[in-house]
């Protein structure tokens, strides 16, 4: 059978990254079309559309795709929409899964592993923004019985799937009494369908502390749409940075997996950005394909790469550019291919990539 996977590598450092992440899933072995799609803000600024309908169709046809980032511009824009954003209302995506995981990399914090399950459709993120009279804005945080007990539900499925112990309801309803009232009602109600598991609540501002302080505490959390974007990349410092983190926005039809970090504009274009948490959304992808075992021998490659530290990145203390170390992580792939396979010679990563881009739609 050949998996069909839509690639959108949409702007900045989005272009490299993907590319880089096609490069070792190609690696695995495993029959993968890639279905490569436009979106972002240099489409909307060439076509009039971040999100064309082509690229809705091509998620649509593959079911599966990996998301690089886009860039928003800060003030309004007519006509622009975040093409993620508008990928999580489109397809239902409704749970952002983020796991944070201790890596084998210098200077990181170990011992981590905890998931963070972000609420992906409504909250602050709805964008229901209006200027009531000059001056005064109104900006609507819509919280539903349905989309918090849905949550719930996938946060402490996720805990038994994963054989993890402790979900934690993280909310500010002592202020916000009725919206996060709400949803801390609703995952306290679904805590008492799984007895298996333990069921406590933090309030989102002691739980910055706390993760800061004694994140190895933590198993699962769920939050409100908002907390849980902060909270995330708030995670992602804990293990290394935004280059490490990967996400998986999942629907009942459709999931999308991304890198926690955005465009990176500050390095994009310069072969220096850190693939790996793109690499680890597509970890996330097999898995969700339920190709489990060619999950776990990517998983380890990258591992493996950056605990030797030879073809690592700059954001790790390295000096290897994307390439080098898509091509350490190939190499590492190959070397755990059972032996009796045979891995026909491959071009260098460099050589690799400009074909590619040569044959892919201009993006
Ligand atoms: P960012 O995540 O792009 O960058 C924050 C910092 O992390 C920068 O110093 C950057 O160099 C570093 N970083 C990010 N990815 C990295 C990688 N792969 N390797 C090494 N270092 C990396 O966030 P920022 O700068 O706040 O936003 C830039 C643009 O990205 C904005 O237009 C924002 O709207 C957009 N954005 C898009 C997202 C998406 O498409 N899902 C998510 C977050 C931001
Ligand atoms: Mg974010």
């Amino acid at each position: 059978m050949t998996y069909s996977v839509c690639l959108i590598p949409g702007d900045g450092v989005g272009q490299e990254v993907i590319p880089a992440a096609a490069e070792v899933l190609g690696a695995t072995g495993l029959p993968i079309e890639f279905v490569w799609a436009d979106a972002g803000w240099a489409c909307f600024e060439r076509t009039g559309d971040a999100l064309p309908p082509a690229t809705v169709e091509a998620i649509q046809a593959c079911g599966v795709a990996l998301f690089g980032a886009t860039q928003s511009p800060m003030s309004k824009v007519a006509g622009y929409r975040s093409p993620i954003l508008a990928l999580r209302k489109t397809f239902d995506l409704y749970a952002n899964i983020r796991p944070t995981r201790s890596l084998p990399a210098p200077d990181t914090r170990q011992g981590l592993d905890f998931v963070i399950v972000r609420e992906n459709t409504e909250d602050l993120y709805a964008g229901l923004e209006h200027v009531v009279v000059p001056g005064v804005v109104e900006s609507l945080k819509i919280i539903t019985e349905k989309a918090s007990t849905r949550i719930g539900h996938y946060a402490f499925e996720l805990a038994r799937r994963e054989h993890r112990h402790r979900v934690t309801s993280v909310h500010k309803a002592n202020i916000m009494k009725l919206s996060d009232g709400l949803f801390l009602e609703c995952t306290r109600k679904v805590a008492k369908e799984y007895p298996d598991i333990a069921y406590d609540e933090v309030i989102v501002d002691a739980m910055s502390m706390h993760l800061v302080m004694r994140p190895e505490t933590f198993d699962v959390l769920v939050m409100e749409n908002l907390y849980g974007d902060i909270i995330s990349d708030l995670a992602s410092g804990l293990v290394g940075g935004l280059g490490l983190t990967p996400s998986g926005n999942i629907g009942e039809k459709a999931a999308v997996f991304e890198a926690v970090h955005g465009s990176a504009p500050d390095i994009a274009g310069k072969g220096i950005a850190n693939p790996t948490a793109v690499m680890l959304s597509g970890v996330m992808m097999l898995r969700h394909l339920g190709k489990l075992d060619i999950a776990a021998r990517l998983e380890k490659a990258i591992f493996d790469v950056i605990a030797e530290h030879q073809h690592v990145t700059r954001d790790l203390g390295g000096t290897a550019s994307i390439d080098e170390y898509t091509d350490a992580v190939i190499a590492k792939l190959d070397e755990s291919v059972p032996h009796h396979e045979i891995v026909p010679p491959r071009p260098k990563a460099a050589a690799r990539h400009k074909a590619k881009l040569a044959t892919k739609p201009e993006a």
